[in-house]
């Protein structure tokens, strides 16, 4: 596992794992899963309604708690209104999870953040299976080059350029797929073939470009906590 070091000091882990339309029944055993392979960042969120799950596997796992971070992250603040929870709340978020894949890079996005010192968090990092993304040529082509697989090249492809990433996946041999990204690394050629797939806008339907454009339209939360287990 490789980590980014935040603007607080702490180091996040670049991969964590999603647990977005987990159904709550399944959750404990899936987050236990991820724990047991190595995860130790769990993106959660209230509407996802699978919270107990999480603390369930949290408590019955056994991997130490003093590592437990306060850490305060944001979701979904654009250029238009990420200066207001900064003047707002005088506190710098760690991060700022948005939507985020090989199909929609956020590339101003990325620039944007930089002077903040406020690290990228890809939501959707597999733009939720989409627009056919594990079959593309392109990341393919990529992935056979170096034994690994299409959504193991879209992901490298984010961690390379400094995006933190929290795929979802339900199956423990996906978990270990999603984190094994740290033994190769994509050429300058790679990248720039799968720059060439960005669309620059949204393919998961979410309100993400709404959120950029007419943000008082949307209506539903925006501020995410992290934890972090050592
Ligand atoms: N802040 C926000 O507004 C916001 C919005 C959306 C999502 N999120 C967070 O971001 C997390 C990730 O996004 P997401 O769940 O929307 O989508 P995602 O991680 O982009 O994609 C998940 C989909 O990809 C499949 N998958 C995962 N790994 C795979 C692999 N190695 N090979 C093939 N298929 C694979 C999963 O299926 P299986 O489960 O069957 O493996 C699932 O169908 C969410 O769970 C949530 O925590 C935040």
């Amino acid at each position: 596992m490789e980590y980014k070091t935040l603007n607080n000091g702490l180091k996040m882990p670049m991969v964590g794992l999603g647990v977005y339309n987990i159904p709550e029944k399944e959750t404990q055993r899936v987050v236990e899963d991820a724990l047991s392979v190595g995860y130790r960042s769990i993106d959660t969120a209230a509407m996802y309604e699978n919270e107990k799950g999480v603390g369930d596997a949290v408590r019955a796992c056994n991997v130490p708690r003093e590592g437990l971070f306060k850490a305060i992250g944001v979701s979904n603040f654009y250029p238009n209104t990420f200066p207001m929870i900064v003047k707002d709340t005088k506190i710098m978020p760690v991060v700022n999870q948005c939507e985020a894949h090989v199909l929609y890079q956020q590339r101003k996005m990325r620039e944007y953040l930089k002077p903040y010192d406020v690290a990228l968090e890809a939501w959707s990092p597999l733009a939720e299976g989409r627009s056919s993304i594990f079959k593309d040529k392109t990341l393919v082509g990529i992935g056979e080059k170096y034994g690994k697989t299409s959504a193991q090249i879209a992901l490298k492809f984010l961690v390379q350029n400094d995006i933190i990433i929290i795929p979802k996946t339900t199956h423990k041999e996906r978990m270990v797929e999603n984190i094994s990204l740290f033994d190769f690394t994509l050429t300058d050629d790679d990248l720039a073939a799968i720059r060439r797939l960005d669309t620059g806008r949204n393919v998961t339907g979410w309100p993400s470009d709404a959120l950029r454009y007419e943000p008082a339209s949307v209506d539903w939360p925006s501020a995410v906590n992290y934890f972090v287990l050592t």
